[in-house]
């Protein structure tokens, strides 16, 4: 298992801001690995900034996201990092306002959809680091509208970071898909492990600042499916949302428990509405370890463990009795 654990790449990070980001759910994933998770195919269908991905740099992988900027931008970065930073560094040059509307202005001009995946991706990274908190939304034309933040320096090209980001993406061979979860797991079955981070569900509102179209209960009932689909092929399959009554209800009508995490996060992008919710995790097999170790007590997890700074806490895992357990390894909680 070369990663996580050996040879950390301090570089090989997200390199967008992301709504969203998993960094901070890192160790709680890295807990709740199914063993051998690393001689499988690492598939993540909703990769966004790519926390997790970067994060346990799976030897084999596809990624999958529906923004086609984003996934242009991870082409761009697999294909060709150095035009890529040639083009960011011309822009990086100029951060003032004037320029920042007109970099934004580009997706309303003729011609911008055959730009080059370079082309698109170093708008992407101009705006996402010096727009307004990082965000990305869209109008309902498809249109970027977030307005300029307020950095006084940002970093607008961390060259490091990019040829970290691509030389792993070269050296996995990762598969970049840009499209719905569904289509992206297709292919998934036994030998697969398949992490799902959906926008998370919002009973309140509907949260659309992915993408115009937003991920309402219709698609987290969709993306259930999809899971349970998952889980009768033999695919290990881990999942993050909201903590909610609705989200533990969807998965235990089909027989999954959520979990809480307790990490506690700002899923609504405005000011004014910001509320703070717990985050479960769900998964259909024992993390590496057993259901006694809750995926840190042998020697891999708690390798994996100690790399991301945790000691031998305890596991939402262990209160799991062993009469759950069902052949095959695979579990319904
Ligand atoms: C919670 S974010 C993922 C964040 C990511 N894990 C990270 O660390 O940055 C959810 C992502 O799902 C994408 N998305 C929304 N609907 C989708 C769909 N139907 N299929 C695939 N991706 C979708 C959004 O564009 C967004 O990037």
């Amino acid at each position: 298992m070369p990663y996580p654990g050996k040879s950390p790449t301090p570089d090989l990070k997200p390199f967008v801001k992301w709504a969203g980001g998993k960094r901070k759910l890192l160790p709680d994933i890295v807990d709740n690995l199914p063993e051998g998770w690393d001689g499988m195919t690492y598939y993540e269908p909703f990769v966004g900034g790519g926390a997790a991905l970067f994060g346990l740099r799976p030897s084999k992988a596809v990624a999958c996201d529906m923004n086609s900027e984003l996934m242009a931008a991870y082409r761009a970065l697999k294909d060709d990092a150095g035009g890529l930073i040639s083009r960011l560094a011309e822009l990086a040059r100029d951060i003032s306002e004037k320029r920042y509307y007109e970099v934004r202005a580009m997706d309303r001009q003729e011609g911008y959809a055959s730009l080059s995946d370079c082309e698109r991706a170093a708008r992407l990274i101009y705006l996402n680091r010096t727009c307004y908190n990082g965000l990305y939304r869209v109008n309902s034309r498809g249109l970027f509208n977030v307005p300029r933040g307020s950095y006084v320096d940002p970093k607008v090209l961390d060259e490091a970071a990019l040829r970290a980001v691509s030389a792993y993406l070269r050296k996995a061979k990762v598969r970049l898909m840009c499209g719905d979860f569904a289509e992206a797991v297709k292919d998934a079955g036994e030998g697969s492990f398949v992490y799902f981070d959906p926008p998370y569900h919002a009973p309140d509102r509907n949260f659309t600042s992915y993408q115009s179209g937003g991920f309402g209960e219709d698609e987290q009932e969709r993306l259930r499916d999809v899971f349970a689909g998952l889980a009768g092929r033999g695919a290990r399959c881990l999942l993050s949302n909201a903590d909610t009554p609705f989200v533990r209800d969807l998965y235990r009508r089909k027989g999954f428990k959520a979990v809480s995490v307790k990490a506690v996060r700002v899923i609504n992008s405005r000011a004014a509405g910001r509320g703070k919710v717990g985050e479960v995790l769900i998964r259909n097999y024992w993390p590496c370890g057993g259901p006694q170790a809750g995926g840190f007590r042998s020697g891999k997890g708690f390798r994996t463990a100690r790399r991301f700074g945790r000691s031998a806490l305890p596991s939402p895992w262990l209160s799991v009795g062993l009469s759950d357990f069902r052949s095959g390894g695979l579990v319904r909680l």
